[in-house]
């Protein structure tokens, strides 16, 4: 009898099959076994280990900032290194005026960002209500609040513990839009426009969205112009956009945001996390514009949205500061050619039964199988040295796959790992299956 069954029984975390290995090492992004046999992570971790893992640089930044003080949240220190913080990634994002809230995690970065939005269209004024609007395909955290807005048919609630609220427009992404066979395109954006019409636009406070969505579909990228043309139909409607880059910021998608891809597609707010600590620590930065954030130091403004305990941590700040440095020191060129190289040899498995499509952008991908051979398939790369995170939330029609995401620090090397272990699986899986 395995020693730990019992355990694990007890320990209330992932319904998931577990990896069936035991880490004792890491460097960069290999996970190490005991006996030495090594393991790559083919998906940054739960999609944020993104400069891989044992960094001496941020190492570093710990280590100083340990010595010098360990705790001391906003309101007890000078936030001296949460303004360094602050200004770095603002410069990183190419938002350097904005204002930053920080939190602990993505899903407390979106309650921020639903806090701040609401209080800033009420100090506009002719606000009834602050609706927030959300994709039906789309993942924005595990509170209360946000799996009952969020389109994640794995995650959500029973109707009848969702508030009352729910997930308002579909995606612009071909499976779950039906328009009789036509491709999705910008104007599938009318159908936000409609949603906010039909509410009435001063009970909507925002549109919350991922520009790129992440494990929910499995990285759809939405046609050129469709998040610009939202970002239209929200400002004629005195509508906030929220951008959720809790997965995407930080070049996960090949540019510092993944609304870079697009001109005229900048949001009023942005939230920020994973790639952000980088999986070394939890983190939510929240992003205000300059034209908008003003409003929230407004005499008749509400109270600033409770950030938490842990917010501001100045270990926190340390570690994402040896994030944004491991980031930085990446060579942009060759980090855009790897990407497009993994795209397209990925793109290459469609020609193998179960593979039915491969999407995305930079260093994200979904590769979409058969639905019920999701986890031969992670087994089958496992057994040939590469892990992946799952997607399975889309509803109907059901599509299951992998999201293929490798730290972006990995080596030409690491990647030609990633894409013939892959590889093999997929063919192993259609040959035996
Ligand atoms: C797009 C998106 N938003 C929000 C979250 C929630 O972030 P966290 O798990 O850090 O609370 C996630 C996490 O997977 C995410 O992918």
């Amino acid at each position: 009898m395995d020693p730990y069954m019992y355990q694990r029984g007890r320990l209330l975390t992932s319904a998931r099959p577990l990896p069936d290995f035991e880490v004792v090492e890491s460097k960069g992004p290999w996970l190490y076994r005991a006996g030495g046999h090594r393991v790559f992570d083919g998906s940054s971790g739960l999609l944020c280990a993104n400069v891989g893992q044992n960094s001496p640089r941020v190492l570093a930044r710990i280590e100083r900032q340990f010595r010098a003080y360990s705790f001391g949240g906003a309101a007890v220190v000078q936030p001296h290194i949460q303004m360094e913080l602050m200004n770095r990634l603002c410069d990183a994002v190419g938002r350097p005026e904005d204002s930053v809230a920080l939190t602990t995690c993505g899903t407390l970065g979106v309650e921020v960002a639903v806090g701040l939005a609401r209080n800033i269209t009420r100090v506009r004024g002719g606000k009834r209500r602050g609706d927030i609007l959300t994709s039906t395909l789309s993942y924005h955290g595990n509170s209360a609040l946000t799996v009952a807005l969020a389109g994640n048919h794995a995650r959500q609630p029973r109707p009848e513990d969702a508030l009352g609220l729910g997930p308002a427009f579909p995606p612009p992404y071909p499976p779950t839009h039906d328009h009789e066979g036509r491709a999705c395109d910008a104007s599938c954006a009318d159908e936000v426009a409609t949603v906010i019409d039909n509410r009435g636009a001063e009970n909507v406070a925002a549109v919350l969205i991922e520009p790129v969505n992440g494990t929910t579909g499995g990285a759809y990228v939405p046609p050129d112009g469709y998040l610009r043309r939202v970002a239209d139909i929200c400002r004629e409607r005195d509508v906030l956009v929220i951008h959720d880059e809790v997965l995407t910021g930080l070049w996960r998608t090949g540019t510092p945001l993944a609304s870079n891809h697009w001109a005229g597609a900048e949001p009023d707010l942005c939230i920020l996390s994973k790639g952000l600590g980088a999986g070394y620590t939890g983190v939510g930065a929240v992003l205000v514009s300059p034209e908008i954030a003003p409003l929230i130091r407004h005499k008749d403004a509400d109270p600033l949205p409770a950030m938490g305990t842990m917010a501001t941590h100045p270990l926190q700040a340390a570690a994402c500061l040896g994030v944004l440095d491991e980031l930085e020191s990446i060579d942009l060129d060759s980090f855009a050619a790897r990407g497009e190289q993994l795209g397209e040899s990925l793109r290459a498995l469609t020609a193998h039964w179960p593979v039915r499509d491969v999407r995305g952008l930079g260093h994200l991908y979904g590769v979409e199988v058969e639905p019920g051979l999701l986890w031969p398939l992670m087994e089958a790369a496992e057994k040939h040295g590469v892990f992946f995170y799952p997607f399975t939330g889309a509803g109907h029609p059901r599509s299951e796959g992998l999201v293929v995401a490798p730290p972006l620090n990995s080596a030409d090397d690491d990647i030609r790992h990633l894409v013939a272990a892959l590889t093999t699986a997929v063919i192993d899986l259609s040959q035996n299956h």
